[in-house]
C-alpha cells in the first residue's frame, strides 16, 4: 500500500487546524498509519527540506517549519501520494482548487499549512527521516473492503 508523510505545520497547528486535515484525510478514505506531535529541531528540518537548499525561500522555510509545534503523519492507501496531494492542492494557496484545504485555509505560499510526500519514493525516504519503524502501525479497517478496491 501507497504511504506519504504529512505535516500539518506551525500554522495549522496555532490555528488549531490538525483535526480538520485529520478529519479530511480520513473522509477521504485514506488509513493512518503513524501520528506525532513535535517540535521539530534545526537538523531535521534541513535534512527535511535539503532539495530546497540555496533557494531564496530556503531561509525562511526552515525558521517557519521550526518555529512552532507540527503534526507529523503517516497516511496509506491506493495512490496515497497523489490523493493527499489533491487535498492538500497547490502550493501556492491563491492557485489551490476550491475545496482543497489550501485555498479553503491559506493565503501565503509560506504559510500554507501543510506538507505531503511529492512522490512514493520520497514518501518513504521522508517516513524513514520522521519516524522509527516501531512507529509505524499496521492495521486494517472493516470499512477496507469499501474503500480499497483490492
Ligand atoms: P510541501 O513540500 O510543503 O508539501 O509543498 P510542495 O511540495 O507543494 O512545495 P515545495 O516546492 O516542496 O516547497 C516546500 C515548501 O516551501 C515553501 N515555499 N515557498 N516563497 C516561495 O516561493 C515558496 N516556494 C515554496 C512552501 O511552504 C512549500 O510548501
Ligand atoms: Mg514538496
Amino acid at each position: 500500500m501507497e504511504r506519504t508523510l504529512v505535516l500539518v505545520k506551525p500554522d495549522g497547528v496555532q490555528r488549531a487546524l490538525v483535526g480538520e486535515v485529520i478529519a479530511r484525510l480520513e473522509r477521504r478514505g485514506l488509513r493512518l498509519v503513524a501520528a506525532k506531535f513535535m517540535q521539530v529541531g534545526k537538523e531535521l528540518a534541513e535534512t527535511h527540506y535539503a532539495v530546497h537548499k540555496g533557494k531564496p525561500f530556503y531561509d525562511g522555510l526552515i525558521s517557519y517549519i521550526i518555529s512552532a509545534p507540527v503534526m507529523a503523519m503517516v497516511w496509506e492507501g491506493p495512490n496515497a501520494v497523489a490523493a493527499v496531494r489533491q487535498t492538500m492542492g497547490s502550493t501556492k494557496p491563491t492557485e489551490a482548487a476550491p475545496g482543497t484545504l489550501r485555498h479553503d485555509f491559506a493565503l501565503e505560499v509560506g504559510r500554507n499549512l501543510t506538507h505531503a510526500s511529492d512522490s512514493p519514493e520520497n514518501g518513504e525516504n521522508e517516513i524513514r527521516l520522521w519516524f522509527k519503524k516501531e512507529e509505524l502501525v499496521e492495521w486494517k479497517r472493516e470499512v477496507d473492503k469499501w474503500v480499497f478496491e483490492k
